[in-house]
């Protein structure tokens, strides 16, 4: 475990994504981010994501545009779900919350549009706290590495979930959950992992892999 954190954080100091929204701990810009995250890809939300915080700088914008416009805006990222639920949050926000985006996690996933996923990355992305978070990418990670081939017969995400937690060094889940997401979207891919410059090849449960390069 120890072994998995240090790699992995010292991976990420060598070859992390310089993205918009790791330049801000804002839980307005971070929400928006991670909403729109949930289905789209980084090189796609990247322009959307600076759009859309030109046109909404912050959550009262947001809450008090008409909700037509602001899928317009949100236009062509798909999902057009995804822009009302995030209106959806900010006008509760405000209404409930004051405009302070919930630090807890109960309160964050009473907000339709937010999962466990999204309470997590807000959580320790917006809020410094030490909680897991666990999407795509992250999920073929941990499987590979602590649980092996036989990962992906698994049953349910709990095991996961619960490793996700226990793998976070206390006090650095926001780097440790970026590094996650980094790792998995750039080497322990899909397809064609880098199994051969990778610093968790000595004990990965499932090196070597076919495709490996
Ligand atoms: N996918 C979801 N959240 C992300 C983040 N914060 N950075 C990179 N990819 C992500």
């Amino acid at each position: 475990r120890l072994r998995f954190q240090r790699r992995l954080l010292s991976w990420y100091r060598r070859h992390r994504r310089d993205l918009p929204w790791r330049r801000t701990r804002d839980p307005y810009r971070v929400l928006v981010s991670e909403i729109m995250l949930q289905q789209t890809q980084v090189d796609r939300v990247v322009p959307k994501y600076r759009e859309f915080l030109d046109r909404y700088p912050t959550l009262e914008d947001l809450a008090r545009a008409p909700t037509a416009e602001v899928k317009k805006t949100w236009y062509p990222l798909g999902y057009n779900v995804r822009p009302v639920h995030l209106q959806g949050i900010a006008r509760e926000t405000l209404a409930r919350y004051d405009g302070r985006i919930p630090d807890d996690p109960g309160l964050l996933r009473s907000l339709k549009g937010i999962g466990r996923y999204t309470a997590g990355a807000i959580l320790s992305f917006a809020y410094g706290k030490d909680a897991p978070l666990l999407d795509t990418n992250v999920r073929r990670v941990l499987g590979r590495v602590f649980i092996g081939p036989d990962g992906k017969r698994l049953k349910g995400d709990k095991p996961l979930w619960v490793l996700a937690e226990a793998l976070i060094p206390k006090g650095k889940a926001y780097d440790f959950n970026q590094a996650l997401m980094d790792f998995g979207a750039t080497w322990c891919t899909a397809r064609k992992p880098r199994c051969l410059l990778c610093p968790m090849r000595s004990f990965c449960l499932s090196y070597p892999l076919d495709g490996t390069r």
